[in-house]
C-alpha cells in the first residue's frame, strides 16, 4: 500500500493558490499482473481519467467528468486515441533503451510523468516532464532550453537523440505551457463543486503505547494544501516533532499526521500543547488540545477506529497502475532528484494503526 501512496506523492507541492495537472504514465514488460501501459490523469492529486492497454477506451471517475466528455465527445475521442498511440510508442521506447543499455529478457519500467501547476492567482505556470526507467530517475525537460537533463550517463544517449527533435521538444512547451494550462481551466470548471470544495478533517490523538509520541491526526480533509503543527504556550514546536505527509484517502479526501515525542513532558505540563490544523482558505484553525483523555490507543477494535480513511486505499484502478514493488518507484522530493528508498517514509509508524484499520 505504502508504494502507492508514494507513487501519489511524487512531485508534491503544498501551496495556496496552486492547482496541477498531472499525467503519470507507466509502461513495463515482463510484468505479471499489471497491463503493459497504464496512464492515469490527476487534477489536484485527484484521479479523474484512467487507461490501460486492457481496455478499449478511457474510462472517467467522476460524474462532472462524464459529464465533461458527454458534451464534449472529441475530448474523451482524444484521450482514447492517445492511449493506444502511447502503447506502442513506450513499447517502443523500452526496446531502444533495453538495446542501448545491453539489458535482456526480464522486467523493464518505464515511466513518465508531465504536466503543469497553475497559480490561479499569478497565473504563473511552472510545467514539467520527468521519465523513471526501471525505478530510477531517466530524463526530466527543461523548459527553458526546450533540451533534456539527463541525471545519469545510461541517459546520454537518449538525452542527444530528444535534444535534436526540435519540433519534439517545441510541442513540450506548447502542451506544457498552454494546453494543460487550458486543460485545467476547463476541468476546474466543470469540476468546480467538487474539486474547489472545503473538507474539514475529523481530528484524533492517538498513541501506541504509553511511551509513544503522540500522533495527532488529521483525515477527510480536502484540498490537499494544509498546514499542521503542535504548539505549546501558543508558540509552534519544531523539537521532538515528526511532521508526516498528506496522504490520499480512497475516498478522494486526504489525510496527514504530526507526532509529538513527550518523553520529556511531566504529565502536569500536558495542557500546554495542543495541534493545530490549518486549511487553505478557511479562517478559522482546528486546534486540538492534548488530553489523555481523549487519546485512542492503537489497538483497540477495528469498528472504533477511523478505519477507511487511515488505509489511503486509493480507487481500484489506480492500484493496478502500481502495483509495482518500491523498487520502480522513483519519487521528487523538494528539488533534488532522488531514487525512492521503500524504507524511507515517516508513514511506516502507522503500520499499527493500519493494520486495525484493515482487520
Ligand atoms: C553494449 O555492448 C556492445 C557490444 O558488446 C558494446 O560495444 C557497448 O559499449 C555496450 N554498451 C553499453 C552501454 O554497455
Ligand atoms: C523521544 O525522545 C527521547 C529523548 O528525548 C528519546 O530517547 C526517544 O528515542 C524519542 N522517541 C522517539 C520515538 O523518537
Amino acid at each position: 500500500m505504502k508504494e502507492i501512496l508514494l507513487f501519489l506523492l511524487f512531485f508534491h507541492v503544498v501551496s495556496p493558490v496552486k492547482h496541477s495537472l498531472k499525467f503519470l504514465v507507466t509502461s513495463s514488460s515482463g510484468v505479471k499482473n499489471i497491463p503493459d501501459y497504464v496512464g492515469v490523469l490527476l487534477v489536484d492529486e485527484v484521479l479523474i481519467g484512467y487507461c490501460d492497454s486492457t481496455g478499449e477506451k478511457t474510462e472517467v471517475t467522476h460524474d462532472w467528468m462524464k459529464k465533461l466528455m458527454k458534451d464534449d465527445p472529441q475530448h474523451l475521442e482524444w484521450y482514447t486515441q492517445r492511449c493506444l498511440l502511447n502503447q506502442y510508442i513506450y513499447k517502443a521506447h523500452i526496446d531502444i533503451l533495453k538495446k542501448q543499455l545491453n539489458q535482456t529478457g526480464d522486467v523493464h519500467i518505464l515511466q513518465r510523468m508531465y504536466g503543469c501547476e497553475w497559480d490561479d492567482e499569478t497565473g504563473e505556470v511552472n510545467g514539467f516532464v520527468q521519465l523513471g526507467y526501471n525505478g530510477e530517475d531517466f530524463l526530466a525537460f527543461d523548459l527553458k532550453t526546450l533540451t533534456w537533463i539527463a541525471p545519469k550517463p545510461e541517459a546520454v544517449i537518449t538525452k542527444h537523440s530528444w535534444d535534436r527533435d526540435r519540433p519534439g521538444n517545441e510541442r513540450w512547451k506548447y502542451l506544457l505551457t498552454q494546453h494543460h494550462p487550458e486543460l485545467v481551466k476547463i476541468y476546474l470548471d466543470y469540476g468546480k463543486s467538487s474539486l474547489m470544495r472545503t473538507d474539514l478533517p475529523s481530528m484524533y490523538l492517538l498513541q501506541k503505547t504509553p511511551s509513544s509520541p503522540v500522533r495527532c491526526f488529521a483525515t477527510g480533509f480536502y484540498p490537499d494544501r494544509v498546514m499542521m503543527f503542535w504548539r505549546k504556550d501558543g508558540e509552534e514546536l519544531h523539537e521532538n516533532v515528526e511532521v508526516g505527509e498528506i496522504l490520499p484517502n480512497h475516498d478522494g479526501s486526504f489525510q496527514m499526521s504530526v507526532d509529538l515525542n513527550l518523553s520529556s513532558v511531566t504529565p502536569e505540563d500536558w495542557r500546554r500543547y495542543e495541534c493545530v490544523f490549518h486549511l487553505s482558505g478557511v479562517k478559522d484553525d482546528i486546534i486540538t488540545k492534548l488530553d489523555k483523555a481523549v487519546i485512542r490507543t492503537n489497538c483497540v477494535p477495528p469498528s472504533e477506529f477511523p478505519a477507511g480513511p487511515v488505509i489511503g486505499g486509493v480507487v481500484g484502478l489506480l492500484l493496478l497502475a502500481v502495483c509495482i514493488t518500491g523498487v520502480f518507484i522513483w519519487r521528487r522530493r523538494n528539488n533534488g532528484f532522488k531514487p525512492a528508498n521503500s524504507s524511507d517514509s515517516s508513514s511506516t509508524d502507522t503500520s499499527c494503526v493500519k493494520d486495525a484499520a484493515l482487520n
